[in-house]
């Protein structure tokens, strides 16, 4: 057996199976080329040729067969899921981001991320994943990042919104909230609700518009902040998909801003995926090695979580499995 290599290949099966796992990237990137060219929408109400498609997307028609075929050879499997790249439909918005610029370079760089401990925007782009995001020049790939926040909500949201007990609450702030998903679905199912996204100057305008987009823009206010400084005072605070992006240090940081302006009797709610046994399939282990690259995050089980949360005054009450793999930990103030 060769000793610098982890896997043997004893077997045509053995390497058949490698070789489908290390071209996972470029199945990656054949999605999200489909996903880009919306060429699953052109497929929609019928079959249509490669050229057909062609000309409806703009394309060349040679490759743009050679890409459909590489597409159908995914099996029935991939066809079927091709469905989800349409435009009205969930995960297109995330198959492609996670696969563009900011996101792809830096997993260029996964062996310098391990190597040195730290993640690799600042040497891939000169700052950090929302630093970037924020520049004028990326504001197409920004927006897209939100929609593609908004998709994995899908996953959740719905699940989420069922398992929360709102009643008695008044003003929910939803800290890094992007387009405001998870608040926008707690005010439709309760009337009662005043809610807040406070987010990043560049994606407020996309809170906003959503919240109108939804009939609920009277009772919703979209405000520009840093829940590193601090947050608005409310009766509920959401951070969904915050936690992992932030080190030990940050989450302290933000989890204690949260303590510090709740109202009396107010509650947390963390959505995050939880770190479940070591050696057992576990999804949230490749999302930390997204975390790794881009972000200076984790994802993190749940003695870490409740670690986290008793030094910044918060206890956990409850905890629910919601969808797409993620928990909401619902939190009170420790005393
Ligand atoms: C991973 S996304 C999660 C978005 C949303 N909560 C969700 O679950 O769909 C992280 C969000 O935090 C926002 N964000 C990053 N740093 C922030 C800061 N310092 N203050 C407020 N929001 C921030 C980003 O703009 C981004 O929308």
């Amino acid at each position: 057996m060769p000793t610098d290599s982890l896997v043997t290949t004893d077997s045509a099966a053995d390497a058949d199976v490698l070789l489908h796992l290390l071209t996972g990237a470029w199945v990656a990137q054949i999605r999200r080329t489909t996903a880009t060219l919306n060429i699953a929408d052109h497929l929609a109400h019928g079959p249509a040729t490669a050229a057909e498609v062609a000309e409806r997307v703009g394309s060349d028609p040679r490759t743009t067969y050679r890409l459909m075929r590489a597409v159908a050879s995914l099996g029935a499997d991939a066809a079927g899921r091709a469905a989800a790249l349409r435009r009205a439909r969930s995960m297109r918005s995330l198959v492609m981001i996670q696969n563009e610029h900011a996101h792809w370079q830096a997993w260029e760089r996964l062996p310098d991320a391990v190597r040195t401990g730290r993640n690799q925007m600042r040497e891939t782009h000169g700052t950090d994943l929302f630093g970037y995001f924020g520049r004028p020049e990326n504001a197409e790939e920004a927006a897209l990042f939100a929609r593609a926040m908004g998709d994995l909500s899908g996953l959740v949201t719905q699940g989420a919104v069922a398992a929360v007990d709102t009643t008695g609450v008044t003003t929910v702030v939803d800290a890094g909230g992007a387009d405001g998903d998870f608040v926008l679905g707690l005010m439709a199912s309760n009337p009662q609700l005043r809610g807040q996204v406070l987010e990043l100057p560049h994606a407020v305008p996309g809170a906003r518009a959503e919240a109108s987009r939804r009939g609920l823009a009277d009772r919703f206010e979209a405000v520009e902040g840093d829940f590193i400084v601090e947050v608005p005072p409310a009766d509920l605070y959401l951070l969904k998909v915050i936690l992992h992006d932030w080190s030990d240090k940050s989450c302290l940081t933000i989890l204690r801003n949260c303590r510090t302006a709740a109202t009396d009797g107010g509650r947390l709610l963390v959505v995050e995926m939880v770190i479940g046994e070591l050696g057992k399939p576990d999804f949230a282990t490749r999302v930390d090695m997204d975390m790794l690259t881009a972000t200076e995050g984790l994802e993190r089980d749940l003695d870490e979580y409740d670690a986290l949360f008793a030094a910044s005054g918060w206890r956990r009450v409850k905890t629910y499995p919601v969808g797409g793999g993620y928990s909401v930990l619902e939190l009170v103030a420790a005393e």
